[in-house]
């Protein structure tokens, strides 16, 4: 998209004359004929909000999708065809700073790309054929809008009494408005956004309000999440009312912000709203988002309640795709737990948190990427996620950072991490199939490889976080060296490149690589395999040696029992951080021990989920909820989705839902559930390319009734869980039944 085609330019408002306000440009425009179609594509970075005749254009918000904007911006498309009206019409825009012009928090490295600014056109065309196009230019006008103050973390300032009411329509008299500046574009791509948009997803009611001082109130939204509230009041003019965000109450009931981040950013997040007076008002912010479940309520006029106030949930509105629920209200509880956690944290990027940092960090995404795909139609996320990987190695030298997209990149990617690069592009294709996006990145995914068998010894990886945020202890991965993930995680790689390369074609590559991960598996065997006691020597390091296959298979049995063990030493209790939840469950299992992973998901001491729940957790922690590692490093987060990899045991084991790698997007699926002892029922659907695929079971009284859909066009294996019988199956709906045999399967 080349915006010389339209003639349209980049403009704002002149910084000085701007501040930190969040200007209003306004363009009239007459329509002279009948309008069979018209098109608005705009970009305004950071944020923006448009409306014709004072009618908001589209349901998005925090438009566009971030990027590296020197790289790539995103262009919306609205069809606004039915928003023309005879005569003169008036496109109205509000600018916000978004990340374009955010200076303020994570500054230790400059974030900052520039002042806001705005490119649109609006094509119209005429029943007679003739077209016309409104398109961003000198000839705009702009003024400072109510919005005084605006930033990503920091939150919102808006004061109604700057409201210049109708300026987005005709009639508004703008003479005293000023000119707007011509700038720079940003220097990116102009490219059409695709993925889903964000928008406000759900309305939350408060579960409870409690006074705590004049005009001062506590609200609990109940639930943990993302995005913002909207407030219904009536005050004088100039009544300001200040919103506070956190995460938790501390002992004596107040606002604890310290989870949200501000050891590191030096913000709260923190909104403020300044009466217009003469009625009531009805105010949500538009250019800055919170992760909170409480909303401390100050400067309130008059009576409050419920209806004052309610939780807006914001995030990247991505389809549905895939339901799980089951006998054992606990796994119920961490799915929705995982969803909700997930959801917080997509906001055209998925993030690490949605208060301290909101960062895309690598290693975070690699183990959040297969539950989203199982939970939502986010392919197309993944695939913008792996375009700013892109973006950002080709700015900093050719190999990943720590984080895409932004310029707070953390510096060159650590192995662990950069790995995310070649596995995402692998999840994506086994669950979709499309091999377009092994092609794309390819050649970045073969020179990291390169760079990263450079710096191995003796084919060992030293570097890397680890297992992050395993319990106990100060560091923050005490149980597993981060030499054997590292390691485990370049075996693997190797292997997903082997395939890929045979996949497309790069026979030789593909020959290299799969003798890179014989030579990773036998250096790992020998620098940390005991193999009189058949371990790794952690949980972390025997499930994620078992997931990948790299203990000899006669060996498989005693290191499950190893892995049994050491969880059983511990009285039933993990030490596994974000990589060892992500195959802990499946691999338990796998090998006959599903009672176990159930027993895990009831544990209440710490360390355990349950423990998080008991402590009122309602989305998943960074940590476990050590007070030691709060004080040694700040906070910690309470929301998390970097420990939500148990999410795929729900799809792949318990309901037994695996897509096939050698026929990618469920062309051909294995059925294979593994019911523990423990569960009565189960019943998962997931969508895949050729539509809905479910699989349901139930224990009948002793006998194993299996429920199963297969979308037309697909091909599917199911394994009955305790004969072990075969069927093969097409699209179709089916029911296969099997006894359940005591200490069977499980
Ligand atoms: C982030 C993590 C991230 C890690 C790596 C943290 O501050 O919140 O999720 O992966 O840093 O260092």
């Amino acid at each position: 998209m080349k915006s010389k085609v339209y003639e349209a330019q980049w403009i704002g408002m002149a910084a000085k004359r701007r501040g930190d306000n969040a200007p209003l440009l306004r363009r009239r425009f007459a329509l002279c004929g009948e309008v069979v179609s018209a098109e608005l594509n705009i970009c305004g970075v950071g944020y923006y909000e448009a409306w014709i005749n004072g009618v908001r254009v589209g349901d998005h918000v925090l438009d566009p999708a971030q990027t590296d904007y020197t790289e790539r911006v995103m262009v919306v498309r609205h069809d606004v065809t039915g928003m023309m009206a005879a005569g003169e019409n008036v496109l109205g825009v509000m600018l916000g700073d978004g990340w374009y012009n955010q200076n303020k928090v994570w500054v230790e490295a400059c974030l900052w790309y520039g002042e806001p600014r705005l490119w649109c056109v609006l094509a119209i065309r005429y029943r007679d054929g003739r077209e016309e196009r409104v398109c961003s230019d000198e000839a705009w006008r702009c003024s400072a809008g109510p919005v005084v103050s605006n930033n990503v973390y920091a939150g919102e300032v808006y004061d109604a009494r700057r409201e210049q009411p109708g300026w987005n329509t005709a009639g508004f008299c703008d003479d005293e408005w000023e000119r707007v500046v011509v700038m720079e574009g940003p220097g990116g791509r102009m490219e059409l956004q695709t993925i889903p948009p964000i928008r406000v997803t759900q309305t939350l009611t408060p579960v409870s309000i409690r006074g705590v001082g004049e005009g001062s109130y506590m609200v609990d939204m109940g639930q943990n999440h993302a995005g913002w509230v909207k407030i219904r009041l009536q005050g004088s003019a100039g009544t300001e009312i200040t919103l506070r965000f956190a995460e938790r109450l501390d002992d004596a009931g107040m606002l604890d912000t310290s989870s949200t981040g501000v050891f590191a950013t030096g913000v709260e997040q923190r909104d403020r709203y300044i009466c217009r007076g003469g009625g009531v008002e009805e105010w949500e912010p538009r250019f800055t988002y919170h992760g909170f479940r409480y909303v401390e309520v100050s400067g309130w006029p008059g009576a409050f309640s419920a209806e004052a106030i309610s939780g807006r949930v914001v995030h990247t509105d991505f389809r549905v795709a895939g339901g799980f629920e089951c006998s054992d209200e606990r796994l119920d509880v961490l799915h929705r737990m995982a969803l909700w956690t997930h959801r917080s944290n997509v906001h055209s990027v998925p993030e690490d948190c949605p208060a301290r940092e909101r960062c895309g960090w690598l290693g975070d995404a690699n183990v959040v990427c297969e539950y989203s795909l199982w939970n939502y139609d986010s392919r197309s996320l993944w695939e913008k996620y792996l375009d700013d990987i892109e973006t950002t190695r080709r700015l900093h030298g050719g190999l990943p950072c720590n984080i895409a997209p932004g310029k707070r990149t953390c510096g060159m990617a650590r192995p662990d991490w950069a790995m995310a690069f070649v596995m995402i592009p692998w999840y994506v294709y086994v669950h979709s199939g499309a091999r377009g996006v092994l092609e794309q990145h390819w050649e970045g995914m073969t020179r990291l490889m390169e760079h990263l068998r450079a710096e191995a010894a003796e084919w060992i990886v030293e570097d890397g976080y680890g297992d992050w945020c395993d319990p106990g202890g100060d560091g923050l991965c005490t149980h597993t060296p981060p030499a054997l993930t590292s390691s485990l995680w370049f075996y693997q790689s190797a292997r997903v490149l082997s395939k890929v390369g045979q996949l497309l074609g790069e026979t030789a590559a593909a020959e290299k690589y799969e003798h890179w991960a014989g030579q990773v598996k036998a250096a790992v065997m020998r620098r940390f395999y005991d193999a009189a006691r058949a371990t790794f020597g952690s949980q972390t390091g025997n499930a994620m040696a078992l997931a990948f296959r790299v203990v000899p298979e006669e060996d498989e049995a005693r290191v499950a029992a190893a892995l049994v063990e050491d969880i059983l030493g511990r009285d039933t209790h993990v030490t596994t951080g974000i990589m060892g939840l992500r195959y802990l469950f499946e691999v338990l299992s796998g090998h006959g021990h599903g009672d176990l992973a159930l027993a895990l998901m009831h544990q209440d001491s710490y360390p355990s989920f349950g423990n998080m729940l008991a402590r009122g957790a309602t989305t998943l922690w960074e940590g476990w909820g050590e007070p030691e590692h709060d004080l040694a490093h700040g906070a910690r987060s309470l929301n998390h989705p970097m420990m939500g990899g148990y999410d795929n045991w729900f799809y792949t084991t318990l309901a037994g839902m695996q897509p096939d790698e050698t026929q990618p997007g469920f062309a051909h699926i294995y059925l294979r559930p593994m019911p523990p002892r423990g569960l009565a029922w189960v019943r998962a659907w997931h969508d895949t390319p050729y539509g809905r695929l479910v699989s349901a079971w139930r224990n009948e009284g002793g006998e194993f009734v299996w429920e199963i859909e297969v979308p037309a066009g697909c091909r599917a294996t199911a394994t009955l869980p305790f004969s072990g019988r075969q069927c093969r199956l097409e699209g179709g709906t089916y029911q296969l039944r099997d006894t359940y045999v005591q200490g069977g399967r499980g």
